[in-house]
């Protein structure tokens, strides 16, 4: 380590390498500048966030079906938890039909009306028992009723994500006839202009598949056939089967969408990458159609998730940066406000505070992987491919400080 820190001290730069000494710095979100992710194609994002329904035993408590589809779409949500700020500031529920109106029909090749309700999204009990994995999960239902499916959805408030990664430690279980869904989405007039990154989970489909799209995979007029160029049906690793908890993890990035299913890269798909900012939905959903597949008149499915995590950027400037000193400001610094009009002052001191939510001992809090002189990003490609090579932390960090 000796030679190293002389090193490193003859480069000019300080380096908190963590990584080198073998040991892992937990650090609070405002400690770090950017979010560095691993895997095949790593990334420099410049915000975190984390969703825990893992304790969550005081809004625990599982609604029962509302079975009249007007009634459904105005239900209050299941609990307090999704009336907090916390939430409310990020996502929000659902309602929607699919149901065109006006005598129109139901959209797409739909045979059956869904109808998305507040009341399908809730805090549940984890109920397995010894092997449970924590107090609590959320849970979003779908159910076939006499005369319309239930379904469950949210997304986020805002559409100016622009590039992320997004992981969720999640499972499906219940009847074939659903979809369990994570999805970004840029709606366009036409459906080819559509921008989509996909994770989807069918009952219908084997145990072990998931499907990972860059829509749109299929035309209006031609029907499902799927776009081998846009999607992949890829068996999840090690005989893991969807029913099983794992972490599914989607980076959308400048140059192609990777998935990846608990750190393995499942596929990588650079056709049809989306390009600009979007919105972010998770849902559970069937409609009859041939995606979804009917489900049984009582049937009932369930994507269930114990955490969301994401590193992301988003496309207003300045704004939310954690302590003000990311990104370019060119723009008019007047409708920013106090924090805004600070991050101008400081402007362009870039990426200094490196971290990571993949090198972390404890899920949702960053580790500072180092701290030193401004790596120019757009260069990050080249250094964090190191990353990906088998030399491992600490002779990356020492390459990137020595240089
Ligand atoms: C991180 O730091 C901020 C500002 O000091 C503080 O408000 C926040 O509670 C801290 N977060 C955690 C998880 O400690
Ligand atoms: C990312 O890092 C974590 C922690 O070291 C590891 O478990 C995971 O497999 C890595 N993922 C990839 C895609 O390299
Ligand atoms: C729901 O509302 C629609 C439109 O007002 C109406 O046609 C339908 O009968 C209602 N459904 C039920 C179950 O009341
Ligand atoms: C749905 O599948 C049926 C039967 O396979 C086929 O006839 C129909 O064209 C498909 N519809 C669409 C919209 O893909
Ligand atoms: C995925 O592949 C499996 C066979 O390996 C097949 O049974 C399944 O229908 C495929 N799913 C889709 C959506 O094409
Ligand atoms: C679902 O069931 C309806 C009739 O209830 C039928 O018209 C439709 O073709 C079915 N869809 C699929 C994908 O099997
Ligand atoms: C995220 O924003 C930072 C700061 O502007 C930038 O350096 C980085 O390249 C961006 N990441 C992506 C994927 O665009």
């Amino acid at each position: 380590m000796r030679s190293s820190s002389s090193l490193l001290a003859a480069a000019g730069v300080s380096c908190i390498a963590s990584g080198a000494s073998g040991g892992v710095q937990l650090v609070n979100d405002t400690n770090c500048d950017c979010f560095l992710t691993n895997g095949s194609e790593p990334t420099y994002f410049t915000k975190h966030m984390f969703f825990d329904f893992r304790s969550l035993s005081q809004y625990a408590g599982v609604p029962n079906i509302i079975t009249d589809e007007n009634r459904t779409s105005m239900a209050q949500p299941s609990s307090d938890y999704f009336s907090s700020q916390k939430w409310t500031d990020v996502w929000e529920l659902q309602s929607w039909s699919n149901n065109n109106g006006d005598g129109q029909g139901l959209s797409g090749d739909a045979t059956v009306l869904m109808v998305n309700s507040a009341n399908n999204v809730y805090i549940e009990k984890n109920g397995d028992g010894n092997a449970a994995t924590s107090d609590t999960f959320m849970t979003m239902r779908t159910m076939r009723l006499p005369t319309f499916q239930t379904a469950a959805e949210f997304q986020a408030h805002d559409s100016n994500y622009q590039f992320l990664s997004l992981r969720i430690l999640a499972r499906t279980v219940g009847d074939t006839g659903a979809v369990s869904a994570v999805f970004t989405y840029r709606n366009a007039e036409e459906l080819a202009d559509i921008q989509e990154a996909d994770i989807e989970i069918l009952t219908r489909g084997p145990r072990d598949k998931v499907q990972y799209t860059n829509q749109p995979s299929y035309t209006e007029h031609g029907g499902q056939g799927n776009n081998p160029r846009a999607a992949r049906n890829a068996t999840m690793p090690r005989g893991l089967e969807w029913m099983n908890w794992a972490v599914h993890r989607m980076d959308w990035t400048p140059k192609c969408s990777v998935w990846y299913v608990d750190g393995e890269e499942v596929a990588s798909i650079d056709f049809q990458v989306p390009r600009d900012a979007s919105g972010i939905n998770i849902n559970s959903w069937s409609d009859g159609g041939n995606w979804s597949g009917n489900m049984s008149v009582g049937g009932e499915a369930k994507l269930q998730i114990q955490w969301i995590e994401m590193v992301y950027n988003t496309t207003d400037k300045n704004v939310q940066s954690q302590d003000g000193n990311i990104g370019e400001d060119d723009g008019d610094s007047d409708h920013l406000g106090p924090r805004g009009r600070l991050a101008r002052r400081d402007g362009n001191r870039n990426c200094r505070a490196v971290c990571s939510i993949d090198e972390t001992t404890e899920t949702g809090i960053a580790s500072k992987l180092w701290e030193g002189a401004a790596p120019r990003l757009s260069a990050g490609g080249q250094m964090a491919r190191l990353w990906a090579s088998a030399f491992g932390m600490s002779i990356w960090v020492l390459v990137r400080c020595a240089i």
